[in-house]
């Protein structure tokens, strides 16, 4: 699996900034100029100054004022907006200097953090923003876009915080982030290429990788014994083989044992429930919520964190064949439950129905379930926020703290019980679909039938798993989200 980008490496030093780089960043707070070109040579603050003044830059986020200084050196100053101090302009400041960087053609890049350089919070956001904004997939265009070349990113304040705080941040961040990027390679490849064995030799290789992270992967014949009736019922109408994926990691001194649940349907055409050409068209995106939890166990594996995680990730097309499961057909499920499977296209709780029975025999802690589960919470909440529904408020909490640290944020749905009457069968205990209202909270209902006396949370990541435009940490597709979050929630654990 090779990166999509050569490495680069991030240094943090006490100084302003004189030091040489190809493009030097001013970050600026709205509305105060001139403070920001306080540290700057002369030379270079009385031409900026002028700039500043005739070009309309009032530091507010949208603005960026660019002023070549001669051979290759540029300095561009760039508004952080009213609120500079939280996490989020600083996210956006790192992703624009990338994004600016890369359109420079720069190698050495300065970013000029000041004071705010004092919280290693700060730091961490920065350089973590700016890896992210550089990933890309190329790897289907003949003509690459080569002038990406950022060999080094050099990050100067006064004062800077303690050498270990510092470069232990930056080690966090120089190892989740080529996991960011993985699982959005793994979303962003076609699904005829990103199959369930695909995703299985992959986690394979993470496996072999990385010490201490145990991959174990079930074929039929496995998945036959443990009953995984809804995952083989799904994969009926498929030429693919579908996978079951295990993957383990207990870290010393493990403060929670934790399962994670990833949805991993490799394409999802609805099955005979066929869904319309335009919403088949990112279908393959349908596996977001597998390749997230593959990311954050070996995440959390590589950063050797204090927890136990087990991560449950059922893998498998939904197509319609001569043998897919039919639209009245009745699943029964290895807990005893049986369901009436209305509709071939709500297949996401059916084969996360077996893995969240089989995390709950397992007696974690608690299940974090993550599944592109529902089109009805792109509407509710866009493309930015993920649904978060769950049995224990601690819990939902906990995940929505994680979420804001890490810039991926959730926003909690009510988990009503009144509407679970909505999925009564006339055949069977439960039917596999409602009325059509409230289909993110439905959908959430259908899958607490399957947990078994855990705490429990499910967030519905339908909305920011894929994008359907740049956004500035992330280019067109497939966003990694939920792996940032989730190293997060471990870590505060
Ligand atoms: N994978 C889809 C949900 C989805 C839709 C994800 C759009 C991302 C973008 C899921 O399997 C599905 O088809 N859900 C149905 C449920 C319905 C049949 C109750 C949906 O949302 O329409
Ligand atoms: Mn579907
Ligand atoms: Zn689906």
């Amino acid at each position: 699996m090779a990166a999509p980008q050569g490495p680069i490496t991030v240094h943090l030093r006490r100084g302003a900034a004189s030091a040489a780089a190809d493009l030097l960043v001013l970050p600026v707070p709205e509305g105060q100029q001139t403070p920001a070109l306080a540290g700057i040579d002369r030379g270079l603050a009385r031409p900026l100054r002028q700039r500043v003044a005739a070009a309309d830059f009032r530091g507010r986020t949208e603005d960026v004022l660019v002023h070549h200084a001669g051979g290759t050196r540029a300095v561009a100053l760039m508004g952080l907006g009213r609120h500079p101090t939280d996490g989020d302009g600083w996210r956006r400041l790192g992703a624009r200097a990338r994004r600016e960087a890369d359109r420079q053609g720069a190698r050495r890049v300065a970013i000029h953090l000041g004071a705010a350089a004092a919280d290693t919070a700060v730091v961490a956001t920065v350089a973590e923003a700016f890896l992210l904004a550089g990933y890309r997939f190329d790897r289907y265009k003949s003509e690459r876009n080569e002038r990406r070349r950022v060999e080094r990113l050099l990050l100067l304040g006064d004062p800077v915080p303690a050498a270990a705080a510092a470069r232990a941040a930056l080690a966090t961040v120089d190892t989740v982030v080529p996991h960011v990027m993985r699982v959005r390679d793994l979303v962003n490849e076609p699904a005829s290429v990103a199959t369930p064995r695909y995703l299985a030799a992959q986690a394979e290789e993470l496996g072999r990788a990385i010490p201490g992270l145990d991959v174990e992967v079930w074929g039929v014949k496995r998945m036959q014994r443990e009953n995984l009736a809804g995952l083989l019922a799904v994969a009926r109408g498929s030429r693919e083989e579908p996978r079951f994926l295990k993957l383990h990691y207990a870290g010393a001194g493990a403060r929670a044992r934790v399962a994670l649940v990833g949805k991993a349907i490799t394409f999802d055409s609805g099955g005979l429930s066929l869904k319309p050409a335009k919403a088949m068209e990112t279908m393959k995106y349908d596996m977001a919520g597998g390749a997230t939890v593959i990311g954050a166990v070996a995440a959390a594996a590589q950063l050797a964190l204090p927890v136990e995680v087990t991560g449950y990730v059922p893998a498998t097309e939904n197509l319609p064949g001569g043998s897919a499961q039919k639209p009245g057909d009745v699943i029964r499920y290895a807990n005893g439950k049986t369901v009436e499977v209305l509709n071939t296209d709500a297949e996401g709780r059916l084969v996360l129905a077996d893995a969240l029975a089989l995390a709950s025999r397992a007696r974690p802690d608690a299940i974090i379930d993550l599944a592109t589960l529902t089109g009805a919470v792109r509407v509710a909440l866009g493309g930015l926020y993920a649904g978060v529904l769950g049995n224990d408020q601690g819990l939902v909490d906990a995940l929505l703290v994680a979420g804001r640290a890490a810039g991926e944020p959730l926003w909690q749905l009510p988990l009503v019980a009144e509407y679970r009457d909505d999925l009564k069968s006339p055949i069977a205990d439960l039917r596999n679909v409602g009325g059509g209202d409230a289909g993110t909270i439905i959908g959430a209902l259908f899958l607490a039938e399957f947990v078994d006396g855990v705490r429990w949370a499910h967030l519905d990541i339908a909305g920011p798993a894929f994008s359907d435009r740049d956004l500035a940490h992330a280019p067109r597709g497939g966003t990694g989200f939920g792996v940032r979050l989730l190293v997060r929630y471990f870590q505060g654990l």
